[in-house]
């Protein structure tokens, strides 16, 4: 309970100290109470009558701004410009802010957006890590963190949460999202809109949510970044469509349309993605901003011809904004109107769309936000605090043998942390950070040292130096340090290997960087980058006891590494507070309860590799159908150890079967039988058995993470209804409830064993 507890009262006091200082500071922006859509709609409809078309057009162009801002002013000024990403700065956005309200014709505030995907300053869990939290209280208290430093930024909305499921580690933004589960991201999806933006657009101290890409965008051909997606119709709905449909109905302002084409159609120009299903079947109102330069790839992806062409199809495709490098193609909808090539109303209905949005978010009457209170925000303790429980709950212990874990603080007087992670402070922030302060990151090293305090000489040595082929699109962010000389990487290895052969004990942080995964970070295989396995081999050859600690963004092939490593943990990139996260774990101050949101394949030819795969004609050969490999993953999806042990009895249902409008109750007792406090995930999956359509061997449909006590036994109850049993049916072509026998597992991971029977019948 300890650590639940502690992220309650932390977030009790941030929000505690969010209000007072809103009141105190009517300069800062979202003073203002949320507007309703309808009386924010005839604002904006007056406000259009007044516009011309070349301000219209402006309204819906938004545009990077990297470096110095000052030559975005006349944009501004002439209103052909109506959003900028990329700025945190608040003097510098006030001071853009106040040529949109005071220079131009119609004084029009500006939104600024930006991509705060894991955090701002404090820097929390990669998405991937938060969904191996399992904690939808805990993610929604992590990003209302990230919207609050934002806000004090000046920042009115944010590109998240990235909702892409994706089965294929190979793709470089699998850290990004929720893993390959529509339930489980389905859950994060609605905990994070709600973090970011509260009850509803314009939640004092928050900012607008934009979950992304719509739709598809994990599905890549080949886990290849921006590849085109092929995607049945099944699949859209019943595993694409979800986590975007919850995040939806949590509130959302915004959607971002994905890069890449979906089935033949380029998503930015897709009408029947944008509209019928983004708007009509899902009930979407907010605006629609493309990804960046979206629009104008319509050309090399062979859609259009010209500049013209792409904005005209994007915006008919139900695109509201453009996002834009510069030179943007809705630059040219004014003169597609005057040609007669665009119908006026089209336009309209977008510039309406996110006037709204500005409308709601109290931007016309608060469009400044007070920079006298950004620092005292961003550098708020309580941050810190709840990133470093985030970081604690996200944490996977995968193997434990011999229970080397936790480490006892007074058995080894060298310790040496070594790998290329093991004290790189960009590495364990992970992709798409960008406003930390690199210096107060705590790496492993600096996490294991001050936990050991005086009790062991602590020290440290990178040993090697992996890195990707190609540049990464993050080396114009932040260049990649200079490679080592043949002489130097050579002196490094033996100096890490002097390290380890003095130490009593080794933990070894190995995985990806910074660069290697996010955008444009896709892989062919999953192998350990550079020389890190030869770091393994040389430092296991040593007969020491060895922790390896995994710093990476995605799956990797670890074969060869769990047969000399008896204690791993995987730690993805775990944030600001990350290395002191990582130590008290090591050290039993936190006992892990992490689980993991992806199956973890042994190799990379088994991709792509899920549990909620269908069954086939010979479903006991289910891990035998390559003849050179089984076809088991390696860990499956769900799967996490703790330093204590749990134990499912007494699974039961209430009824028997259900009729159409009923549910039922599902109850499980779980008992605590190791000898340590923990936690575990309780999860509950479903199959069923016949159909309408074959439906997958299990489908999660429920968790719940529950602390307990040493001995300590709690019922758990899940109800099962028509959001859980319902489906889209290939059979049918609908959504539907299917008369069929249910079998129903709850236990620690997707192979849960104990299991119970239910029926679901027509009605009478
Ligand atoms: C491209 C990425 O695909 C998207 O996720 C991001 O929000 C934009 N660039 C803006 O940085």
């Amino acid at each position: 309970m300890r650590f639940r507890s502690l992220g309650r009262l932390v977030f009790a006091a941030l929000m505690a100290c969010a209000t007072p200082s809103i009141a105190q500071a009517p300069q800062a922006s979202g003073a203002t109470p949320p507007i309703s859509r309808e009386a924010a709609g005839a604002r904006a409809d007056a406000l259009i009558a007044r516009m011309t078309l070349e301000e219209k057009a402006g309204q819906i162009s938004q545009q990077f701004v990297f470096g110095n801002a000052a030559p975005f002013e006349t944009k501004v000024r002439d209103g052909s410009v109506g959003s900028l990403l990329f700025l945190r700065d608040p003097v510098v956005i006030n001071r853009l802010q106040r040529v949109a309200v005071e220079e131009s014709r119609l004084g029009i505030p500006l939104l600024f957006g930006f991509d705060v995907v894991h955090g701002l300053r404090t820097i929390f869990p990669v998405p991937l890590a938060m969904a191996a939290t399992w904690d939808p209280e805990l993610v929604e208290q992590s990003q209302a963190v990230a919207a609050r430093e934002a806000r004090a930024s000046g920042i009115h909305w944010t590109f998240a949460p990235m909702l892409d499921l994706t089965r294929d580690p190979r793709w470089g933004r699998i850290v990004e999202g929720p893993g390959e589960d529509p339930w489980l991201a389905s859950v994060l999806a609605a905990a994070q809109v709600r973090g970011f933006q509260g009850e509803a657009v314009g939640t004092p101290g928050r900012v607008i949510a934009g979950p992304k890409h719509f739709i598809g965008y994990g599905a890549s051909e080949g886990g290849r970044d921006y590849d085109s997606a092929y995607v049945s119709d099944v699949q859209l709905h019943n595993l694409y469509v979800p986590p975007f449909a919850a995040a939806i109905e949590a509130g959302a302002g915004n959607v971002m349309s994905a890069y890449m084409e979906l089935n033949d159609l380029p998503a930015v120009a897709n009408r029947p993605l944008l509209d019928d299903l983004l708007r009509g079947e899902l009930g979407f109102e907010g605006f629609v901003v493309s990804d960046a330069n979206a629009v104008r790839s319509l050309l090399p992806q062979g859609l259009v011809a010209t500049a013209a062409d792409a904005a005209i199809r994007s915006l008919e495709a139900g695109n509201d904004m453009e996002m834009s490098l510069g030179n943007g193609a809705y630059g040219q909808l004014a003169a597609a109107v005057r040609e007669g090539r665009l119908d006026e109303q089209t336009l309209d209905q977008s510039v309406r769309r996110v006037l709204i949005a500005k409308i709601q978010m109290g931007l016309f009457e608060q469009p400044y936000v007070d920079a006298g209170q950004t620092e005292a925000i961003l550098s708020d303790p309580e941050h810190r605090r709840l990133a470093r429980t985030a970081a604690g709950r996200s944490l996977v212990l995968l193997e434990n043998r011999g229970s080397l874990l936790p480490l006892d603080r007074t058995a080894y007087g060298r310790v040496a942390v070594i790998g290329p992670m093991a004290d790189s402070a960009i590495d364990t922030l992970g992709p798409w950070s960008f406003g930390e302060k690199l210096d107060e990151t705590v790496t492993l090293y600096q996490g294991v040292r001050a936990e050991l305090g005086g009790l062991a000489t602590v020290e440290t040595a990178p040993g090697v130096q992996p890195r990707r082929g190609t540049r990464s699109m993050f080396a114009a962010f932040r260049a990649p340090p200079a490679a080592w000389s043949a002489d130097e990487t050579v002196q490094q290895f033996d100096r890490a290997l002097d390290l380890a052969r003095t130490s009593d004990l080794i933990v070894l942080a190995i995985g990806e960087d910074f660069y290697m995964s996010g955008e444009q970070a896709s892989r062919a295989s999953l192998a350990l980058a550079g020389e890190q396995q030869r770091l393994i081999d040389a430092v296991t050859d040593l007969g020491k006891p060895v922790v390896l600690v995994l710093i990476n963004g995605r799956p990797l092939d670890i074969r060869r590494a769990i047969t000399q490593v008896p204690a791993i943990l995987e730690a993805w990139h775990p944030g600001t507070e990350g290395g002191a996260a990582v130590a008290d774990v090591l050290f039993g101050d936190v006992n892990p309860g992490g689980r993991l949101p992806i199956t973890w394949p042994k190799d990379v030819g088994q991709i792509p590799i899920y549990y909620s795969h269908n069954a086939t004609k010979d479903p006991t050969g289910a891990a035998s159908r390559y003849w050179d490999l089984d076809s088991a993953p390696l860990y499956p999806f769900g799967y996490g150890l703790s330093y204590t042990t749990f134990a499912y009895s007494e699974l039961t249902v209430d009824r028997a079967t259900i009729a159409p409008g009923q549910s039922i109750v599902v109850s499980v007792v779980v008992t605590n039988t190791g000898d340590r406090a923990g936690d575990d995930t309780a999860q509950l999956y479903i199959r069923q058995r016949t159909g309408s359509s074959t439906r997958p061997v299990r489908e999660l449909k429920g968790f719940q993470r529950v602390a307990l006590a040493v001995g300590e036994s709690r019922k758990l109850t899940f109800t099962l209804g028509e959001k859980e049993l319902r489906y889209w049916s290939a059979g049918a072509r609908d959504w539907i409830v299917d008369p069929a026998a249910f079998d129903v597992w709850v236990g620690s991971d997707s192979t849960a064993q104990l299991a119970t029977q239910f029926e679901t019948i027509r009605p009478q």
